[in-house]
């Protein structure tokens, strides 16, 4: 049985290791002994810790996957903006690799993004795969008029438009500031 809900203080640690996990094999591919040089803490690791002490940290949009009482994926949204539109940025987002390709991540991304759209945010935008945040709403953000303030990132930022959604909302898209620092 799978369950999400928000994360509690005492999920913390198990988030990170979660992360860990999930990320530590983006970072073996391709180096010199590929596949078993894990790096120890994947820059995402960082990225959460930074971002639960930052501003933009909304702890009522942090999710966990449970299965057996355990945390076996996390997703959060934080605040981000375009020029004076308060919006959403998505991530990290990472599922235990032993219990991907079982639709944890996809509950993870529902269930983030169906609270996203209850609270009247307007939209939530995101830096990842073209091939799998399409399945989920997601769209090139340049058809909506946003661009990441980072001009390296335009290709892979995507927004998925809340029912909140305004048209008036374009430019350039900023997110939190840890996010900067990675
Ligand atoms: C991305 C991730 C969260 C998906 O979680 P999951 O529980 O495996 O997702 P689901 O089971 O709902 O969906 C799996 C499907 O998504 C697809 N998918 C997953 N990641 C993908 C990617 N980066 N690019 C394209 N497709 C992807 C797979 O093809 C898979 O399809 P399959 O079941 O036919 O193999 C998980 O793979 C993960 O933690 N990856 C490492 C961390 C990461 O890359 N996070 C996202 C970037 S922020």
């Amino acid at each position: 049985m799978l369950l999400i809900r928000r994360e509690r203080a005492v999920d913390a640690d198990a988030v990170a290791a979660v992360h860990r996990s999930a990320f530590a094999p983006h970072y073996a591919a391709g180096g010199p002994a590929a596949g078993t040089a894990l790096v120890e803490a994947p820059p995402e690791v960082a990225l959460l810790a930074r971002l639960r002490t930052d501003p933009g940290w909304i702890p009522t949009l942090s999710m966990v996957a449970i299965e057996r009482e355990a945390v076996v994926g996390h997703v959060c949204v934080t605040r981000a903006t375009v020029g004076p539109f308060p919006v959403l940025a998505l991530g990290p987002l990472g599922v235990r690799p032993d219990l991907q390709s079982r639709g944890v991540g996809s509950a993870l991304m529902h269930a983030v993004l169906g609270a996203a759209d209850a609270l009247d945010e307007p939209l939530v935008g995101l830096l990842g795969s073209l091939d799998y945040y399409p399945r989920f709403g997601f769209q090139p953000a340049e058809r909506l008029g946003l661009a990441p303030d980072r001009p390296e990132w335009a290709s892979h930022f995507q927004i998925r438009p809340l029912s909140a959604y305004d048209s008036q909302i374009v430019g350039e898209f900023h997110y939190a500031e840890p996010f900067y620092e990675l």
